[in-house]
């Protein structure tokens, strides 16, 4: 991918992740990109690198604007590797008494990833950084979404670098909101649902706080994804509404299943929910990416959760969602349980009291099935279903 001019001397020279499909155990079905910015003043700043293994691809496009020697102060927003994995290699580059410039979280967490010593500086938020013409300002934006996070602000350009905020994973040759459209909200929402969920309290008081600053955006640019120029307030709105975790009438049945029973059980109970004209997903842990179904589940009032029992627990894609979601801490859920079993049947119980740990409002005691569910078993989950339908629109 070639650089690209986002604004008059300034470029996104970052590079597109074409073929990553697993990034942490998050399913990127359409990569991801590692953007990183050149701003190009009387002094010369990189912000943010890329992921080690595109190094080269990071020098030459530099290298076709100005030659990296050539830059003075790199800015790094944020500790994660896909962002500081070049780092080292970078400033030895370019000179490794060059500054750095970074929060005093990113400061301590730089010093324990790279053992080379670099010349650090601990910025603070309202710290500037003066470029000759231009201005960078810092706000520290602690564990949105690690403790040294944070944005760096382009007085004059009014355009913000937001780090791993209000980015999406997707590689493409759009590289702007007005040149894919709303195609590209569902990736803001799963980055979102699986990135950020935890930490939407913090999301609304940053809000409040930019707010209070009256600082204004001409664009966004995440360091995931494309920029944020003909409408930045959008993506901004969609934040402000998934923090609040104000769910829609909306259900989620996942389950896994070892011969078809708790899937029988979990497409009735879904069956019994849209009886009442509720939207409803049913998931199967094994076609289903949890970071998929962590996707539907934010913004799901009923989050319904089946497992059959084997060698006395739960099946172990159950066990590893709901440790996953449990991590998340989604908020404002009601829940149930349901499962097969041969002898001994523990999934229920221990569905439940995961969801109980969770703060989850547990609506029924859930359903038990031995072995192959009948007529009568198969009705008593449209029952359930239609007991959760009607409990999400109340
Ligand atoms: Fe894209 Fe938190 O790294």
């Amino acid at each position: 991918m070639k650089p690209i001019e986002i604004a008059k001397g300034i470029y996104d020279v970052g590079v597109n992740d074409w073929n990553i499909r697993d990034f942490h155990g998050y399913s990127t079905n359409q990569g991801t990109s590692y953007n990183a910015f050149l701003i190009i003043d009387e002094k010369i700043v990189l912000i943010d690198t890329v992921k080690k293994e595109f190094f080269n691809d990071l020098m030459e496009n530099i290298s076709q604007i100005v030659d990296p020697k050539r830059i003075d102060y790199v800015i790094s927003n944020h500790t994660e590797m896909d962002h500081s994995g070049s780092l080292p290699l970078v400033m030895h580059r370019i000179g490794e008494e060059k500054p750095v410039y970074c929060s005093k979280m990113g400061y301590k967490n730089l010093s324990r990833h790279f053992q080379k010593k670099l010349n650090y500086h601990a910025v603070e938020t309202g710290g500037e950084l003066s470029l000759g013409k231009r201005t960078l300002t810092f706000l520290e934006t602690r564990m949105l979404h690690w403790p040294d996070s944070m944005f760096t602000y382009l007085k004059e350009d009014k355009i913000l670098f937001s780090s791993d905020a209000f980015g999406q994973h997707y590689a493409g040759y759009e590289k702007f909101d007005d040149q894919i459209g709303d195609s590209i909200m569902p990736h803001a929402k799963k980055y979102f649902a699986n990135i950020l969920l935890l930490y939407t309290k913090k999301i609304l008081k940053l809000v409040e706080q930019v707010t209070e600053l009256g600082l204004e955006f001409n664009m966004i640019c995440p360091d995931h994804g494309i920029i944020w120029r003909k409408d930045p307030g959008k993506i901004i709105s969609a934040y402000v509404e998934w923090s609040k975790q104000e769910p829609e009438k909306k259900a989620v049945v996942v389950f896994d299943t070892m011969w078809h029973s708790t899937e029988v059980m979990a497409k009735k109970i879904a069956d019994g929910i849209a009886e009442e004209g509720v939207e409803v997903r049913p998931m199967h842990l094994r076609n289903c990416h949890r970071s998929d179904v962590m996707t539907e589940v934010m913004d799901a009032r009923a989050v319904i959760v089946g497992s059959p029992t084997i060698n006395n627990q739960l099946y172990p894609t159950v066990s590893d969602f709901l440790t996953y979601m449990k991590g998340l801490k989604p908020q404002n859920k009601i829940g149930a349980a349901f499962g097969s079993y041969g002898w001994s049947g523990e999934s229920v119980k221990l569905i439940n009291k995961e969801l109980e740990e969770m703060k989850f409002d547990i609506i029924d005691s859930g359903i038990r099935i031995q072995y192959v569910p009948d007529k009568d078993d198969k009705d008593a989950c449209f029952v359930l279903g239609r007991k959760i339908g009607k409990a999400i629109k109340e």
